[in-house]
């Protein structure tokens, strides 16, 4: 008998089993397809591989003559885009298979099907134990008229794809939709962005999703935003689809449509079966435990906050918990990061959703900071905000070049529940981006120095 089976071996599993054999477990993972889920496959690793390619290619055309490098005749070749991007996800994937072996995880290759909260069948073979982890995350959505349309693809699809096509219809401009937007923008690919809602990156504030905005429009994106696609019928060479936009109807042919609306949680009847407690995902208390004993859920399967990081933390949290020891979950300061360019990335509350009386917002313009002149990026701010009170830091957001690595410091902060002037106080080095956060900082306590 097993202590532990986890089935799906994605961000939230693979951590989970990690954790339960570092505490001298004996677990064993199900996965019908490759180790790393959605995140190391069909998501992150692959998205962040071949954005990569395409933000080089972007700044040797915009930058590499101001910068005084000669490079003439300046293209790319998508298939060895394409080759890079398969070697990432497979070194991602052999680092995640090391790690089971190092640490004595068996790993079963096939379809899980629950029998019982204490029994798995895969194939013939019949896993016992004690614990059962469901961590078998997320579908892209599709539902109609889309999943009517031939060939209509969605993420999963673009990472198939053998050559670029000529133009592009995104439905929904989600974290997904901006992604894979800059993607196909920045390699002359003609982009259509169809939101639904009042701007592009919804979740995020307004000012952080304009900066976007100019940039994708800069590159030839067609944004339409409060708008949505009624519908989609092949044509010649692709599809026509109808976009109802504030302004009226109009047709917009393009060689693909891809639909980014969100995902779902992937819950076989089974698992259902089981008599899980289902409201968009399975649900879990603050431990990860459903409201069938022994049975956890972790990641995306819980239809909630839908980001590999979390996945992981929820992973860790079940696994803990297994070991007997009391965790729970802290969704306080959760990232979120989106690699588009500039990038975006936010922390704790936005402005967008806080009572203006109650905190102090202060905004620095990353055209005042001296490390982005000398990249040549003028486009994006820092923004934070904090209790007026207390001084203490609720959120942030940054937009500019590295913003995914630099919103650490406000998570920090979040989570730890530091003043602004605590961070002030905190010598930042010159010259970098993080000044830009330092010079918001300074707004909230004084005045910044360097505007
Ligand atoms: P999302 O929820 O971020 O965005 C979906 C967008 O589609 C929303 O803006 C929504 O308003 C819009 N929409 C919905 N129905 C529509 C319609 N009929 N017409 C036009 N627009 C419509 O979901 P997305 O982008 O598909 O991503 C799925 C999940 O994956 C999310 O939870 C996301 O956080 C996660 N993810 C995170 C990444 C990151 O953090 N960098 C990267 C990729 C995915």
């Amino acid at each position: 008998m097993y202590d532990a089976v986890v089935i799906g071996a994605g961000p939230a599993g693979y951590v989970a089993a990690i954790k339960l054999a570092q505490h001298g477990k004996r677990v064993a993972v199900v996965e019908k397809s490759f180790v790393g889920g959605t995140c190391t496959n069909w998501g992150c690793i692959p998205t962040k591989a071949i954005l990569s390619s395409a933000h080089l290619y972007r700044n040797v055309v915009e930058k590499a003559s101001e910068l005084g490098v000669i490079v003439q005749n300046v293209s790319f070749d998508f298939s060895k885009i394409k080759n890079h991007m398969n070697k990432v996800v497979v070194a991602s994937r052999k680092g995640i298979e090391y790690l089971f072996k190092k640490n004595g995880i068996e790993l079963v290759v096939g379809e899980a099907i629950v029998e019982s909260p204490n029994s798995v069948k895969v194939q013939d073979k019949k896993l016992e134990a004690k614990y059962l982890v469901i961590a078998t995350g997320s579908v892209p959505t599709l539902f109609p008229p889309f999943n009517e349309v031939p060939g209509i693809w969605t993420s999963d699809d673009v990472f198939k794809m053998e050559r670029l096509p000529e133009s592009v219809l995104i439905i929904g401009g989600g974290v997904i939709g901006v992604e894979l937007a800059t993607f196909f923008s920045s390699l002359n690919v003609k982009v259509t962005v169809v939101e639904l809602l009042e701007h592009i990156l919804p979740n995020e504030d307004a000012d952080a999703a304009q900066v976007v905005a100019k940039s994708l429009k800069k590159k030839g994106v067609e944004i339409y935003e409060s708008s949505k696609v009624v519908s989609v019928q092949p044509a010649e060479n692709g599809y026509r689809s109808i976009v109802e936009t504030k302004d009226g109807q109009l047709e917009k042919v393009t060689e693909r449509v891809i639909v980014a609306v969100g995902r779902r949680p992937k819950i076989g009847d089974d698992v259902k079966a089981l008599g899980l407690s289902i409201e968009r995902g399975i649900k879990t208390d603050e431990t990860m435990l459903t409201n069938v004993p022994n049975v956890y859920a972790i990641g995306d399967v819980r239809g909630q906050i839908m980001l590999a990081h979390v996945a992981m933390y929820e992973g860790v949290t079940a696994a803990e918990n297994i070991c007997g020891r009391t965790a729970k979950m802290d969704y306080s300061a959760v990232p979120s990061v989106i690699f588009t360019e500039p990038e975006v990335a936010s922390v704790g509350i936005k402005e967008k959703d806080v009572d203006p009386s109650t905190v102090k917002i202060f905004s620095f313009p990353l055209m005042a900071n001296g490390r982005a002149r000398t990249m040549l990026e003028k486009d994006g701010f820092a923004k934070f905000i904090a209790d007026s009170k207390t001084g203490r830091i609720l959120g942030a957001t940054i937009v500019g070049p590295y913003a995914t690595e630099l919103i650490m410091e406000a998570a920090i902060a979040v989570r730890n529940g530091l003043t602004a002037e605590q961070l002030e106080k905190t010598i930042h080095p010159h010259p970098t981006l993080s000044e830009t956060l330092l010079g918001a900082i300074e707004g909230i306590v004084d005045r910044p120095i360097h505007l």
